[in-house]
């Protein structure tokens, strides 16, 4: 694959992962989840706690992989075990710019990025063109929509949120087996675990 963003859509009926979210915290509007007086880190724990290992938002996951991208590849694929959630609330920054490399990922790896809210202007993320470009810009993002990049050579980040609506989004790495060359199934940062890997 390419050093480029690829925007792809997959079928929100079969891989929910809006609805299973949004059941499991209760919250059918989830542009709106920051007017319920929570902190964002409430709601990363709440993934943690009770999404991540969900049945259903596993099996959701997995089926995800298999179906949908595993055969954006010509090679089976080695994967992130659990889906990192992010939520950037109306006048929140999320994160700056950076490579993955930077925090200790393969240069190989590939990421997903799937918005489980329309992700558009500054509350998305934002993607080099081309590798050391810098030509920063917002992606738009539909539900039923997701990104695939390599974020270890497209420099990505998020700006403040200037938009009304909360933006939250799943993101996992995939790497193709061959290239998984670490020995062991975890990517370590400064001696932290930063994503598990396993066959898919
Ligand atoms: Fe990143």
């Amino acid at each position: 694959m390419k050093v480029r963003i690829k925007k792809l859509s997959y079928d929100k009926e079969m891989f929910p992962f809006r609805d299973i979210v949004s059941y499991i915290f209760d919250v059918p509007d989830l542009e709106n989840i920051h007017l319920l007086g929570y902190p964002q880190s409430y709601w990363i724990e709440r993934f943690e706690k009770d999404v991540k290992g969900n049945e259903r938002f596993y099996s959701c996951y997995e089926q995800f992989l298999k179906i949908i991208v595993q055969p954006l590849f010509d090679e089976k694929l080695t994967v992130q075990r659990f889906s990192n959630f992010r939520i950037q609330f109306p006048g929140n920054m999320s994160i700056k710019f950076h490579l993955d490399s930077e925090y200790g990922c393969d240069e190989n790896e590939m990421n997903v990025w799937l918005p489980l809210t329309l992700a558009s202007g500054s509350n998305s993320i934002y993607i080099e063109s081309e590798p050391g470009k810098k030509d920063y810009s917002p992606q738009e993002v539909n539900q039923g929509e997701f990104l695939i990049f390599p974020g270890s050579k497209l420099s990505h980040g998020t700006e403040i949120n200037t938009t009304s609506e909360s933006r939250l989004s799943l993101d996992f790495r995939v790497i193709k087996e061959s290239l998984f060359i670490k020995g062991e199934l975890v990517t370590m940062y400064e001696g932290n675990e930063i994503s598990f890997f396993k066959s898919l």
